[in-house]
């Protein structure tokens, strides 16, 4: 053993000490250095997706996607692109159980020879709210509340149920979260979704959109609340365990990477607002093709080099893929850079081992807390004669990142396209595509859920103002557990409702 600055330790049992029952010396500085090595191990736990589990593995596509994209890790399926993937939980401590009720964190940092591409996705496909600027109302209301710090779960609460009552756009997210799917088994066997939709831009520099999903060949499966409830309890880490041992076994985790490509010309007739990140574009309108697969085949060495490190961003993109106007991931393109700034104590975090990308990195950047790179000559600025001028790779050289040319235009103003009005249909679409148990298991967790929100005006407004808007069965059920009216506007005598939903499959093929 030696010292930080490489000199030899003879003991770090005993402090120097002023004989064998006397004081320590401030001149120990083996134990002075020791201890403040202990006292500032921690650094600050992500505000979301505290919790979680990471691995390395590799990504290969199935067959050349040069069609749709020039992403050079999309061409060749001999090529093996290395990853490293962390699932999380969204709500809870760096602490807390893997089996609580929550959506999961599905992140997947591609080191390609172009430089890192991360797909931070969800194991649901929509999201809470359709504008990032919502972002800190719903996780204040999700997280526990800020008085006493409770409950540690994520939903079974009155600030939760009371944000869920009073913004709609929530309805779909809101039956996702109270299904089966926010109970996973294993992270093996769960699915991943990039929610927004993105573009996809071949070599010619045409453009459509995607979406992305991550399949697991595992299959899908979901544990049961009173298997996960007495889970939390006795085996808090159950996720982070059967991921090490599974892959320790040599039973390497799997996961296909789904697209579903659209033509922008094939927009209008879909008839579902791609840029509106509550909305999924259903599967039997437009099949998901699985280009490529995900292996995960190896544990980190250390949890906090890597796992905890590890800088996940939805910026991180490559040529080839590109974003879109989705205001929720408009805002994510600011806030993971930005909140990584104090989390990883300052500016130079793409330089920790688990962030630097395979690529070579060139730029002017320099200085700042724990700059690793020591930066050579005198020039440091573009453009310039003395240090070789720097050239930029999208003069001549087409692996540079282009932006896409999209035409925009309009006025400057606060507003929401009406265009992302229609809150329920698909909420209503999703209920009724579940089976009848899982259709009980998801009303038994709104009975559990709602049933401890002290507020009894809480629990009606989520009843009148989204349930009743869902399905008329669904609120009937849940209504009356509650206790509560069953609001008589919303339910037809056959518990079909009358404001149903003009979304349904059958309306859009017909279409
Ligand atoms: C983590 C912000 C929506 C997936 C984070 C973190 C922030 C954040 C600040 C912590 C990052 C860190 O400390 O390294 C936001 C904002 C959102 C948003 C502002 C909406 C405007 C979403 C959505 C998804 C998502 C829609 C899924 C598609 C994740 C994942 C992580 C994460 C997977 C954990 C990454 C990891 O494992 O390190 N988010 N998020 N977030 N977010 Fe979001």
């Amino acid at each position: 053993m030696t010292t930080d600055q490489g000199i030899g330790i003879e003991n770090t049992d005993d402090s120097l000490r002023v004989g064998a029952r006397g004081p320590t010396l401030l001149e120990d500085f083996h134990f002075r250095e020791k201890m403040m090595r202990f006292d500032h191990e921690r650094i600050p736990e992500r505000v979301v997706h505290a919790r979680g589990s990471a691995a390395h593995g590799y990504f290969q596509v199935y067959e050349s996607m040069a069609e749709y994209s020039k992403a050079r890790f999309l061409q060749d399926p001999s090529v093996k692109t290395p990853v490293f993937v962390r699932f999380s939980t969204v709500a809870g401590s760096r602490g807390s159980a893997d089996t609580v009720r929550d959506v999961r964190g599905f992140a997947v940092k591609f080191y390609t020879e172009e430089g890192n591409f991360d797909l931070v996705g969800n194991n649901i496909p929509v999201f809470f709210i359709q504008d990032g600027i919502k972002f800190p109302d719903v996780i204040h209301a999700v997280k526990p509340e800020p008085h006493h710090e409770m409950p540690q779960a994520a939903s079974a609460h009155d600030s939760f149920w009371d944000f869920v009552s009073l913004v709609p756009e929530t309805a779909h997210m809101v039956m996702w979260a109270m299904s089966d799917r926010a109970l996973p088994r294993s992270f093996r066997m769960m699915e991943g979704f990039g929610v927004h939709t993105f573009r996809l831009v071949n070599a010619q520099g045409v453009s459509r959109f995607v979406k992305f999903h991550w399949k697991p060949l595992l299959g899908v499966a979901s544990l049961v609340w009173d298997e996960s409830q007495k889970l939390a309890g006795k085996d808090p880490d159950y996720h982070r365990r059967d991921l090490w041992e599974a892959i320790e076994q040599g039973d390497f985790p799997e996961y296909e990477l789904g697209v579903q490509i659209i033509e922008e010309s094939d927009v209008d007739k879909l008839g579902i607002e791609l840029l509106d990140p509550t909305k999924i574009v259903p599967e039997e309108l437009v099949p998901v093709r699985r280009i490529g697969k995900l292996t995960l085949n190896r544990n980190p060495t250390n949890f906090f080099a890597e796992t905890e490190q590890v800088a996940f961003c939805v910026a991180n993109i490559v040529p080839g893929i590109d974003f879109t106007d989705d205001p929720l991931m408009q805002a994510r393109l600011f806030s993971y850079l930005d909140t990584q700034l104090t989390r990883l104590g300052g500016p130079n975090f793409a330089e920790i081992p688990i962030n630097r990308p395979l690529a070579p990195v060139h730029n002017h950047q320099q200085d700042g807390f724990h700059r690793q790179t020591i930066n050579a000559g005198r020039a440091n600025y573009h453009p310039n004669s003395l240090g070789g001028g720097c050239p930029m790779l999208s003069v001549g050289n087409k692996s540079g990142f282009v932006h896409h040319p999209e035409k925009l235009g309009g006025q400057k103003a606060r507003v929401r396209s009406e265009s992302f009005g229609d809150h329920f249909s698909q909420a209503t679409l999703f209920f009724r595509s579940l089976s009848k148990p899982e259709q009980e298991h998801l009303i038994e967790a709104l009975l559990f859920e709602l049933g401890k929100v002290e507020r009894k005006e809480i629990r009606q407004r989520v009843v009148e103002r989204i349930l009743a808007n869902i399905d008329g069965e669904l609120v009937t059920r849940v209504a009356e557990g509650l206790g509560l009216p069953v609001p008589r506007a919303s339910v037809t005598p056959k518990g079909k409702l009358e404001k149903s939903p003009a979304l349904s499959i059958e309306n859009l093929k017909k279409e």
